[in-house]
């Protein structure tokens, strides 16, 4: 309602001052469309979907939902290019929404459910208390840090952050592997290499080569069977269990330390101090990491750049910030290259 007191607008801000309020709506109601996408991928509605429109009816009847519930969660997915609806209550695939798909080559599925996990939703609410302290909100929820959280209390999100982990390490491995010459290099350290994706895909890649894997108990138990006894890999490869911010028992002439050093200043400044202490002078120390400087979608870098402050107090490096950390570490920057739009490469040498 307008009274006569109101400042007259202008008329640029009569257009756009409804768009703001929508968008904004938008904004504050976005907790529906990250639940909607986790819940058409913890009930398989893409695999369910093939390559023909299917009716609500169907979908249901294939993931057993109710058809109604199911078709207001996709037409609220269509609303993001996430399906889309070919005739009234029937459904096909978009270029999105087959990013859901288990099979798919590039899938996002377990990226979904990892980014919407039921941690998250209880960390989100406390990103003040966060952004105030400049600290993680865990010792506050659990009482403890994220990982031991993970691994103790919340298995199964840790088995959901290990194939989420595994999926990206994969889809990245190759670039790596592309990336890296290797040619006069004999031994390799993957520290807090996960599953061991990168370091599979190097070994496979340098059948000259030798390599480490090193990340916690839980995360190496369930290493990439090329690389386990019986694996085709496996005379080449040794998978130590450990914390790389206690100690990193590993001799090799090349380490490599991927999207592990966005936790906090603290545990970052030990990693690379006891990657210095255990390598020779003269090794190669390869940082690679996804900068929020150089990022092609700073929404979703920034948006995980928030979630690092929650569960660990960390945060995505610029590039600036990363040269700084090698540097301070004791470590003699020679390169950043490019290893693929989203992630950079850091080439290290421990000083002679
Ligand atoms: C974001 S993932 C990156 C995995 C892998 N380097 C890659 O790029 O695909 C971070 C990894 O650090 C491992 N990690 C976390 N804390 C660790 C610690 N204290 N010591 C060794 N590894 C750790 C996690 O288990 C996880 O595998």
């Amino acid at each position: 309602m307008t009274t006569l007191s109101d400042p007259p607008q202008t008329p640029a801000e009569q257009p756009s001052a409804p768009q703001a309020a929508m968008r904004l709506r938008e904004i504050i109601f976005g907790a529906a469309p990250a639940a909607a996408v986790r819940a058409a991928a913890r009930l398989g509605v893409a695999d369910a979907l093939g390559d023909t429109p299917a009716t609500a009816e169907e979908l249901a009847a294939a993931v057993r939902t109710e058809p109604r519930p199911l078709a207001r969660l996709l037409r609220a997915l269509t609303c993001y290019g996430i399906f889309t609806e070919t005739e009234e209550n029937t459904f096909a695939h978009t270029e999105m929404s087959r990013l859901l798909r288990d099979d798919t080559a590039h899938s996002l599925r377990h990226i979904s459910l990892w980014c919407t996990e039921p941690w998250t939703w209880a960390a989100w609410p406390l990103l003040d208390q966060a952004v105030r302290s400049g600290r993680d909100v865990f010792d506050t929820l659990y009482g403890k840090d994220f990982f031991t959280y993970l691994h103790q209390d919340a298995r199964d999100s840790a088995q959901i952050f290990d194939r989420a982990m595994t999926t990206s390490s994969r889809q990245s491995a190759q670039d790596v592997a592309a990336l890296l010459d290797l040619s006069d290099a004999t031994t390799v350290a993957d520290i807090g290499g996960g599953q061991g994706h990168v370091l599979a895909a190097l070994l496979e890649k340098h059948p000259h080569l030798e390599g480490t894997l090193v990340d916690l108990p839980a995360v190496v138990a369930g290493a990439d069977p090329r690389l386990r006894d019986g694996g085709p890999l496996a005379d080449r490869a040794t998978v130590v269990p450990g914390d790389c911010r206690t100690a990193i028992p590993v001799r090799a002439d090349t380490y490599l330390i991927k999207n592990i050093l966005e936790w906090d200043d603290e545990s970052t400044r030990r990693t690379l101090r006891n990657v210095l202490d255990a390598a020779a002078p003269g090794a190669r120390v390869i940082v690679i990491e996804n900068l929020v400087d150089d990022s092609p979608s700073m929404r979703f870098t920034t948006a995980m750049d928030l979630l690092l402050l929650l569960n660990v107090g960390g945060a995505k490096h610029t590039k600036e910030s990363l040269v700084r950390r090698v540097t301070e570490a004791g470590l003699v920057l020679h390169d950043i290259l490019e290893v693929n739009p989203y992630l950079h490469a850091f080439e290290c040498t421990v000083p002679l």
